[in-house]
């Protein structure tokens, strides 16, 4: 019998069945072509549908111009027929691998603002949004009648699409949440004040979905369990509404998630990153399921089928989404289905797929530099290749792992006694820890392929002519820098240090944290653990202020109670007798800061490219890769990895 009798077990959603409980929930992984589903958008979705999801839903698509998500090109627009041969090949895509899909449709309510000409924002009332700080347009009922309209119309270019039904967004703050929450729906008419008032809209457009779907096809909504704000619903609230709903007949399911977009935090938790909990809207799902009829689906950071295959016997669902879980290994189904979980390889939280949407750009994944490719499929060569890959951080774990599995035979160098370079250091920031998870599961992978590893070995120039090598990949990543010097009586370390656990017995430090990513950050959280009284300064406009809001929300939480305190903008001037000086970049300002007795200086790394200039000619092939070229982000130095494992 399977380890996931309830995963793997199909479930009738409506008139359709689906092959299991896997779920891949909504979102925009901007590969549309000009907002249609072209090769790019189909072969994404229909990777995903190759390796074994039940379901999967489309990203939030418009369908009325008052509320588009973006005004980038790169995501769906269902406005109009245009989008019907799209979806007709999406469909038939994923239909073809067994899978179904969904559209999801959606209209952004008052939480985007276009700032284009006569693309203004529509919402039921002018409240102010704390996340684009504008005040949409307060709409007309004659408007709401457009707007529900224009649902219906999309609803039958589904339909027409062939693809198997709609969810509608009634979370995030889209506009039909707009209209159910107090936070949001001011108004005094009928589509305002009691519940009945605040539903209507949204049962307006379950009616005209439904009937533009027919009664085959899925009809589901996607709501918030509780907006967790004292003046919005609660999950009492949510499950009347929830019940109403399911009341109506119109719809297949309920797609259950948290919060309202109106403000920074609800705006950003409900894709929250690590290290936030497993499931952390599961008991939210569960109390909607137990005062409903149709069928419940979870969401939330499930990563581990063995966890979905939990919340499944628990009944606290009927259906498990695995969404960036589903980003960084798509095949999470059929390798439990061979026995090969221990392959799966783990979203670790780190949200580089959802910071890059957030700057407009497609999605990119820490973990899995393939998202930004969807379909290419690694081939064995012909002729394998001897490869030497010196440095065990991610981009030299990467390029290994990729070679090998294109049947090269690859040796791994490293000079130190740990993997997984500047990454695995950061994991040890108590809230970081499973990034950790990116270099133990290529660690893993290396063993399974048969990679001949050597660590605390540094790779010599001679050396390397006495081994039998075709192609050398040099990846030996970046070193801390300290450039500041002050008048010695306060010790100045990188971040580096401190995360190895190299100070101690301190009272007060400043953490100057100019570098980019989260290094500083998670030093000085290391020294907030410790008891430590931590200012971290930039002479940025803000701490943290080149992290993704998701991000950013998450490390402002933790700083803030554990005390920390902030400064910007703000460089460290000097130090005497073991005080401080500040100065403000733009005023010229100073502040002193007095018995300080570390500064911890973070302002980027150096090229590690010895061994670089060390190769400027070789009789073999040579690549380098990652940080030891130019020190960038760790999805950088993956997507190098990835692209030269691939060539050689
Ligand atoms: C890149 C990205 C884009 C998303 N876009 C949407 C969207 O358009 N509509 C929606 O309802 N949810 C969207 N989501 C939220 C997901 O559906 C899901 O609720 C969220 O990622 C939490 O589930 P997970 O932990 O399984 O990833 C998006 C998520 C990601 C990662
Ligand atoms: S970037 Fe991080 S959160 Fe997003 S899918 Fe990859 S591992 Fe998961």
């Amino acid at each position: 019998m399977s380890d996931y009798p309830h995963l793997l077990s199909p479930l009738t959603i409506g008139s359709i069945e689906v092959r299991n409980r896997v779920l891949v929930s909504a979102h925009v992984p901007g590969f549309a072509d000009n907002h249609l589903p072209g090769k790019r958008y189909i072969a994404y979705q229909c990777e995903r549908a190759a390796g074994g999801v039940g379901l999967q839903i489309t990203g939030g698509t418009p369908v009325h111009k008052s509320g588009l998500l973006s005004n980038n090109k790169d995501s769906l627009h269902n406005l109009n027929d245009d989008i019907v041969p799209g979806y007709r090949k999406l469909a038939q895509a994923v239909h073809a691998e067994g899978g179904r899909i969904l559209a999801q449709l959606a209209h952004s309510g008052g939480t985007t603002l276009i700032n284009e000409p006569e693309l203004e924002s529509w919402a039921p009332s002018p409240v102010r949004s704390e996340i684009t700080g504008g005040i949409a347009h307060e709409m007309s009922v004659a408007e709401i009648a457009e707007v529900v309209d224009a649902f219906g119309s999309g609803a039958e270019r589904v339909a027409k699409g062939e693809l198997d039904g709609v969810e509608i967004l009634a979370a995030f703050g889209f506009l039909p949440q707009a209209f159910m929450s107090p936070l949001t729906n001011l108004r005094k008419d009928n589509y305002g004040g009691s519940v009945d008032n605040r539903l209507r809209f949204l049962l307006e457009v379950l009616e005209v979905v439904r009937y533009g779907i027919g009664p085959d096809r899925i009809l589901g909504v996607r709501i918030a369990g509780d907006e967790f704000n004292p003046k919005g619903n609660s999950l009492d609230d949510m499950k009347v509404i929830a019940q109403k709903i399911d009341a109506s007949g119109l719809v297949n399911y309920l797609n259950v998630i948290a919060y309202h977009s109106i403000d920074h935090t609800g705006r950003a938790k409900h894709w929250a990153p690590t290290p936030t909990p497993h499931g952390v809207f599961v008991e939210l799902a569960a109390a909607i399921r137990s005062v409903v009829n149709v069928p419940v689906f979870a969401v939330g950071r499930i990563t581990n089928p063995d966890h979905a295959e939990c919340i499944l016997a628990a009944g606290q669902a009927d259906m498990v989404g695995m969404t960036r879980a589903h980003i960084s290994d798509p095949n999470i189904v059929a390798k439990i289905k061979r026995d090969a979980a221990k392959e799966i390889r783990p979203c670790v939280g780190a949200n580089t797929c959802i910071a890059n949407r957030y700057i407009g750009k497609p999605i990119r994944c820490m973990h899995s530099p393939a998202v930004a490719t969807p379909g290419t499929t690694l081939i064995p060569a012909k002729d394998p290749r001897r490869v030497v890959v010196v440095g065990a951080g991610p981009a030299g774990l990467e390029a290994a792992r990729v070679a090998a599995e294109c049947r090269h035979k690859v040796t791994l160098y490293e000079a130190n006694d740990e993997t997984g370079g500047q990454l695995a250091l950061w994991a040890k920031a108590p809230s970081m820890s499973e990034l950790g998870g990116i270099v133990a599961w290529r660690m893993n992978e290396l063993n399974r392929l048969g990679v001949d590893m050597h660590f605390s070995q540094r790779f010599m120039k001679e050396a390397a002519y006495d081994l039998d090598i075709d192609v050398l990949v040099i990846a030996t990543g970046a070193i801390a820098h300290c450039e500041f010097v002050g008048d010695g009586s306060v010790v100045v370390v990188s971040p580096h240090a401190v995360l190895r656990g190299e100070v101690s017995d301190l009272q007060s430090a400043i953490v100057w944290s100019d570098g980019r990513g989260q290094a500083g950050l998670a030093a000085a959280e290391i020294l907030l653990h410790n008891g430590v009284n931590v200012e971290i300064v930039t002479s940025d406009i803000a701490v943290a202020a080149d992290l993704d809001p998701t991000n950013r929300t998450a490390w402002y939480q933790r700083l803030g109670k554990l005390k920390c305190r902030l400064t910007a903008p703000f460089v460290v001037e000097n130090t005497k007798n073991g005080t401080v000086t500040l100065r403000n970049v733009y005023t010229e300002e100073r502040f002193e800061r007095e018995s300080i007795d570390l500064i911890v200086d973070w302002r980027g790394c150096r090229s590690n490219d010895e061994l670089i200039k060390e190769f400027d000619s070789a009789v073999f092939e040579i690549f380098k890769i990652g940080d030891c070229v130019a020190p960038r982000n760790v999805q950088i130095a993956m997507s190098e990895a990835m692209s030269i494992g691939i060539r050689i």
